[in-house]
């Protein structure tokens, strides 16, 4: 199974909102990454509506034809929405509600039953359930108990230390995910993931289900254009 890139398109809703009119148009965009390339579209609403809108979520589910992935923190207007809308995957996130981005995972044991609670009703509403975690095995255990479907570690940390010593940098998320795959939980990933770090990443945990990518795709599709950039994207993930 070869890992899935899902683009995360805030950024685009970013540049949307600063003008208050509908350019560039979130939705054209999606359909367009779909058409080049990419494996799924993620959106992150946050309370505040910086970037995606709650409004996005359900336009979104209308058109896109790969997978919809939304992330964010389960409040209960995220839940409700995410239940009424049925996205195929919801990634819940920890950040509290002026967090700029999210910078680390889940504490899964002290936040058990609400995440269980939380999961289970994913589950019946037919929602593949993922949680954001740091690349540490506790964390991923609690992952299991709550009976989450998949982990995405947090790689802010490895994209931070990728240039120093790689393989000092991969170490504990290779460890993470070699955890993961034997306890029976799929391995997502994201964070400050870009062209230079995201094929060792890869290459090291082959089994790693889905990278979701936004910064750096649109920082790059500024230089080389967005059909170039996913097709270089999806290139570092199959080589
Ligand atoms: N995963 C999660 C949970 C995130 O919050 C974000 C940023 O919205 C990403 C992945 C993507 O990170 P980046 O924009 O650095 O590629």
């Amino acid at each position: 199974m070869s890992t899935k890139l899902s683009v995360n398109l805030n950024k685009v809703a970013l540049i949307r909102n600063s003008r208050g009119a509908n350019l560039p148009d979130v939705i054209q965009v999606a359909k367009d990454c779909e058409h080049f390339g990419a494996d799924g579209i993620t959106m992150h609403p946050r309370p505040d509506e910086r970037h995606a809108r709650y409004s996005d979520i359900p336009a979104l589910k209308e058109i896109v034809k790969t997978e919809l992935n939304v992330e964010g923190y389960p409040n209960a207007r995220f839940l409700n929405m995410i239940c009424e809308v049925v996205p195929h995957q919801c990634t819940l996130v920890p950040d509290p509600p002026g967090a700029l981005t999210s910078d680390n995972g889940w504490d899964t044991i002290s936040n058990q039953s609400m995440l269980k609670e939380i999961c289970d009703r994913l589950r019946d509403n037919g929602i593949r359930s993922s949680l954001f975690v740091n690349p540490d095995n506790s964390m991923i255990d609690g992952a299991k108990e709550v009976g989450a479907d998949r982990i995405e570690l947090y790689t802010g940390p490895y994209a931070h230390n990728y240039f120093h010593d790689r393989e000092k940098a991969i170490c504990n998320y290779r460890e993470a995910a070699i955890h993961a795959r034997n306890i029976g939980i799929e391995v997502n990933a994201g964070h400050d993931l870009n062209l230079d770090n995201l094929n060792f990443f890869i290459s090291q945990i082959p089994w790693t289900a889905e990278v979701s990518i936004g910064h750096a795709i649109i920082c790059d599709a500024l230089y080389y254009g967005l059909q170039n950039v996913i097709q270089m994207y999806q290139y570092q993930i199959n080589k």
